[in-house]
């Protein structure tokens, strides 16, 4: 053979050998630099310059375009064959996804919304964040103290993610946080298959608390274990507006006596979270006597589960919704009962509260009877 035709195979096997052994090398690396962390796995890909520049947008570029797993991503070389630590490597994991920090009018907003991200990224963004947007990622669990480093946080939303841990310290230092979105997880209020997401205390440190989204985390809220953990949200006593899933004939139980500043409370169906409320009982709503806001729309009320007792409590009831559910008309005065010496009551929604097929409905004074005459309807 000619040595010019030789040549080109003698380079392949070279090159080949070449990157073998770097491979080889970089596994060893990884093993050695990651044994206790299960996740990663012997694997090399050549990554592009790493830089440690934090809070840029372009800080990771190169890889961030990629679009592998962040799974499969464990050991990461950089072009001048440097091996990233596996510090540097959980930096560029999140890197890779691109959190960007943006000026707010609130202040600076971490943007990690869809971002495939599986954790709370570690990365160090500057301690003085107000708003943490971690939405549309697939994040299971929240680990103790997972936001401690941000204490001047005032919004954080966790929405459409896979949650269905919480550690009981996860949410400390956060005692200026106003506003908290767990809307979409799997925080399901089964006491006995929770996880403990709930335990008495893990709200405690959100002193400052104004708005908690919790609903759209129970899929079968006709689930007759459910329960509202209302030992842990007795804890947010500045609340003033929540979200919750609507469970069947549900109680809200004594520790809902605590929160005196809940105004706000929705248990809507549908577009907004699950809701398959079929009654409401005398004790459903006696400790909730601040309550101004009450929304149950779509939720699959029926007339004849109402108590007639049921909004007796709610003395101070401003604005009642509880259009789109099968209550019909001759259970009205069970539905207005609580409510009829209301003079605080201003707004009643009740837009298909009657079978979908009835033409026009006669309201006979009988039905009407209670009806809460400081009512717009
Ligand atoms: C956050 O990032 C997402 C994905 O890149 C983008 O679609 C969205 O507009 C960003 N939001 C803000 C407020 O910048
Ligand atoms: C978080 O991001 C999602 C998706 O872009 C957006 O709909 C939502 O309003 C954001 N939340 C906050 C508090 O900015
Ligand atoms: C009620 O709220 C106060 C703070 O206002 C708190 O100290 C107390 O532990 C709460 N009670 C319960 C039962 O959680
Ligand atoms: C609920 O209250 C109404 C009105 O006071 C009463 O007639 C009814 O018996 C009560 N229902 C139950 C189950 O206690």
């Amino acid at each position: 053979m000619e040595p010019s035709k030789l040549s080109l195979p003698v380079c392949l096997i070279l090159i080949l050998c070449c990157a073998w052994i770097h491979v080889a090398h970089c596994t060893t690396r990884v093993s050695e630099e990651s044994k206790g962390d299960g996740e990663l796995n012997a694997l090399c890909l050549s990554a592009g310059p790493f830089q440690d520049q934090e809070y840029s947008n372009s800080q990771y570029g190169t890889v961030a375009d990629t679009n592998f797993d962040e799974d499969l991503i464990s050991c990461i070389k950089t072009l001048d064959g440097s091996t990233v630590k596996t510090s540097d490597m959980e930096t560029l994991k999140n890197g890779l996804h691109e959190c960007q920090v943006i000026k707010k009018d609130v202040g600076p907003y971490v943007n990690c919304t869809s971002r495939n991200l599986k954790r709370v990224p570690s990365t160090n963004f500057p301690p003085h964040i107000t708003v943490f947007n971690l939405s549309d990622n697939s994040i299971t669990k929240l680990a103790a103290r997972a936001f401690s480093k941000y204490s001047l946080l005032r919004i954080l939303s966790i929405r459409n993610n896979r949650i269905f841990k919480i550690h009981p310290l996860a949410f400390n230092g956060l005692s200026n946080l106003e506003n908290l979105d767990l809307f979409g997880n799997r925080l399901t209020m089964n006491p006995v298959t929770m996880n403990n997401a709930f335990t008495d205390n893990v709200f405690a440190p959100l002193k400052n608390l104004k708005e908690l989204r919790l609903n759209r985390n129970n899929p079968q809220p006709d689930d007759r274990a459910l329960r509202y953990p209302d030992k842990a949200l007795a804890q947010l006593s500045n609340l003033e507006t929540l979200f919750l899933d609507g469970f069947t004939e549900p109680v809200f139980g004594s520790g809902f006596a605590n929160l005196t500043r809940l105004k706000y409370l929705s248990l809507s169906g549908y577009r907004e979270g699950y809701c398959k409320l079929s009654g409401l009982k005398n004790e459903t709503f006696r400790y909730m006597t601040s309550l101004e806001h009450l929304l149950i729309r779509e939720c699959q009320l029926q007339g004849h589960k109402i108590e007639a007792a049921t909004f007796l409590p709610l003395k101070k009831l401003y604005f009642l919704d509880f259009s789109k559910n099968q209550i019909n008309v001759q259970f009205f005065d069970r539905m207005f009962y609580g409510l009829q010496n209301t003079n605080t009551l201003k707004h009643l929604h009740m837009e298909f509260v009657v079978n979908l097929y009835t033409l026009g409905v006669c309201l006979s004074s009988k039905y009407i009877k209670y009806f809460p005459q400081s009512a717009n309807i």
